[in-house]
């Protein structure tokens, strides 16, 4: 049986997409097993975004077609247009019929400004371009998972509409998304702003159709969560160690840390099928292929903990 909530980990393709050291595919292949090992079974890899827009993840097609076949873990890449599902497709084929499991996400922003920084496009005719290319992935056999970024604020525009937000998230799953990821891609949401857009959303979609993607960058990203938890939801999205941002949102440092939301999780006595010890093992490995201290707290709680010899 599934544990009772999903931690979704991004940290190779979220978090490595906006560090300022390119990690060579060995690394990221030895940090995706780390996490595989550590539990976690849902792992977004990498993006096939353009490598111009993106050189961190230029080697999507050769780190996908590598990608380690393990017990009860799926990956997840970026496509952001047919292009990028193109470059998919070819790096599954060169990988032959036993590839690990990948399925397809798609993104867009909910606020036109940082549409355009992202993507150079506007939010319809983004919406335009997905509703040809979610049924494209479908149609190679590929789910297919939406993302809506900047829900909670625009780094451009501040507030954002949560109804136009959410009617974005209700056109993914429309179009065939089998979950929609809420985003607060400059970590400034607070929770009785989660609870508005939790509601808003669940009234067109169930529970299991929705994830939250939080940044800490203002600390009330497990805050959030909580208010998702008690509002019924069960996916949490976060990065090891707190890996990463967006390039496009400046200052939007700090996805919320799986370390941070597993010690959350676990002190509640929600399950999540992960292992503490092993997952702080990941978080320092990925600490060391960095380069840079982390920010995740319980990350840097623990190897404290290990440093004094307690
Ligand atoms: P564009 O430059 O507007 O694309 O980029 P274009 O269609 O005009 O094509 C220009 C050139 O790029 C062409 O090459 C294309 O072939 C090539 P040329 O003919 O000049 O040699 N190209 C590509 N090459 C490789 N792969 C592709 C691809 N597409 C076009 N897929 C594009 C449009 C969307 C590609 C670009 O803007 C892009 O890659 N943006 C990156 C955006 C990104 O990755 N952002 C971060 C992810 S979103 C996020 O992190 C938020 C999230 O975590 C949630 C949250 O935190 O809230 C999901
Ligand atoms: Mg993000």
């Amino acid at each position: 049986m599934a544990p009772p909530v999903t931690v979704y980990e991004v940290g190779p393709r979220d978090g490595l997409q906006n560090e300022a050291r390119t990690v060579p595919p060995g690394d990221k292949l030895a940090l995706v097993r780390a996490l595989a090992e550590a539990g976690l079974r849902r792992i977004e890899a990498t993006s096939f975004v353009s490598p111009r827009w993106i050189p961190q993840l230029a080697d999507a097609a050769e780190l996908t077609a590598a990608l380690p076949r393990a017990e009860g873990v799926s990956y997840v890449v970026l496509v952001p247009n047919a292009k990028g599902l193109e470059r998919l497709a070819e790096a599954l084929a060169s990988a032959g019929p036993g590839h690990a499991p990948v399925d397809a996400a798609v993104f867009l922003s909910a606020s036109e400004s940082h549409s355009r920084r992202n993507i150079n496009k506007g939010i319809a005719e983004a919406l335009d371009e997905l509703a040809a290319l979610v049924p494209a992935a479908l149609a190679r056999g590929l789910r297919v998972r939406g993302y809506v970024s900047t829900v909670w604020g625009c780094p451009y525009e501040g507030r954002v509409d949560p109804a136009q937000a959410v009617e974005i998230a209700h056109r993914l799953l429309v179009l065939g998304c089998h979950q929609v990821s809420l985003g607060d891609t400059i970590g400034v949401g607070t929770p009785s702003q989660t609870r508005d857009i939790v509601r808003r959303a669940l009234a067109g979609a169930r529970p299991e159709e929705l994830a939250l993607h939080m940044h800490d960058t203002r600390g009330t990203a497990l805050a959030n969560v909580l208010v998702g938890l008690e509002e019924g939801l069960t996916t949490f999205d976060s990065s090891i160690g707190g890996l990463g941002g967006c390039p496009y949102a400046p200052g939007a440092s700090g996805n919320l840390a799986t370390e941070d939301l597993v010690y959350m999780l676990h002190g509640m006595g929600l399950e999540t099928g992960i292992d503490w010890e092993r997952l702080v093992a990941a978080g320092a490995l990925a600490q060391r292929l960095v380069g840079r201290r982390l920010p995740g707290k319980a990350l840097q709680a623990e190897l404290a903990r290990a440093g004094a010899g307690a």
